[in-house]
């Protein structure tokens, strides 16, 4: 449901205009709407005169936009994207909740196919331990099951599984991470792009990850993992490995060519 303010509105049409399902009109000099929507607030965003609001959000959490303090110059963004390693060695400190909170926003402002909104995050920090000594626990098991149809993938769990057991600290699969973000979403699309501005925003806050998607391919292939993290219907997207880097980069990582076709 969208309101409007007939008080404030002033009949511009700057939401009609911009509505993505053409459910808003001008009549009699206001705007109008007509149900339904997949609320994806462009009517509230574009309106001069905030006349526009929509109740199922908190709408306490619509901020006004800041050019001046908030202007994103484009060669510090391709830096920023440039410079962002994946991290396999962290400090032995926790992602702290107000951060992990700053984190997880860059997700939750991703856009998602249709407005659904339907990504699923699970922060692991005082439950990690027991979950990485559930998740080896079934790597045998999983190896096992793997041989026929994916050899490689079970000659290396075994191997990792034999050296974790010699030596706890040698953990091939978590690289000793404090903390794990975990994507679950019907629509991999909306997960994959939350993930990628939840990378950004952990590379902004002086964090790092690394997405492992060996991990993610033993949490899909384990339902006993997915029920213990309240998933056991939604297609895990990405497991990420979270914390602060115990390792400095020089320099960018060389790249291929990109493969474009200018047409
Ligand atoms: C979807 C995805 C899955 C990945 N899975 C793993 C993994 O299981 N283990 C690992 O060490 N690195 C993993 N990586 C990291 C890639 O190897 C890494 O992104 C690539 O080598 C480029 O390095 P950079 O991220 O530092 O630029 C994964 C990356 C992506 C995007």
């Amino acid at each position: 449901m969208v309101v409007i303010d007939r008080e404030k509105c002033i009949g511009c049409g700057l939401c009609a205009k911009d509505c993505p399902a053409g459910k808003i009109d001008v009549k009699d000099g206001k705007a109008a709407y007509t149900p339904e929507c997949i609320q994806c607030g462009h009517c509230v965003a574009v309106c001069p005169r905030a006349a526009v609001s929509i109740p199922e959000y908190d709408m306490d959490d619509v901020e006004e936009y800041d050019a001046d303090t908030f202007h994103v110059d484009p060669e510090h963004f391709l830096h920023a994207v440039k410079f962002r390693r994946s991290i396999r060695s962290f400090l032995d400190r926790k992602i702290d909740r107000e951060c992990m909170e700053r984190i997880l926003q860059a997700g939750r402002y991703t856009p998602t196919a249709k407005n659904r909104q339907a990504c699923r995050f699970i922060v692991l920090q005082d439950e990690l331990d027991e979950f990485k000594d559930l998740l080896w626990d079934q790597v045998p098991e999983l190896a096992e099951q793997m041989k026929e149809k994916m050899p490689h993938y079970a000659m290396l769990f075994k191997f990792l599984f034999r050296r974790r057991k010699k030596d706890p600290k040698d953990d091939g699969l978590f690289f000793n991470t404090p903390s794990c973000i975990l994507i679950a979403a019907d629509n991999p699309l909306d997960g994959g792009l939350a993930a990628a501005n939840i990378e950004n925003m952990a590379a902004a806050e002086g964090a790092g990850i690394l997405y492992s998607g060996y991990l993610t391919r033993i949490i899909e292939a384990c339902p006993r993992l997915k029920e213990w993290l309240g998933i056991p219907d939604t297609p895990l997207v990405c497991c990420m490995l979270a914390g602060y880097p115990a390792v400095a980069y020089k320099r960018t990582a060389p790249r291929k060519k990109a493969d474009i076709d200018w047409r």
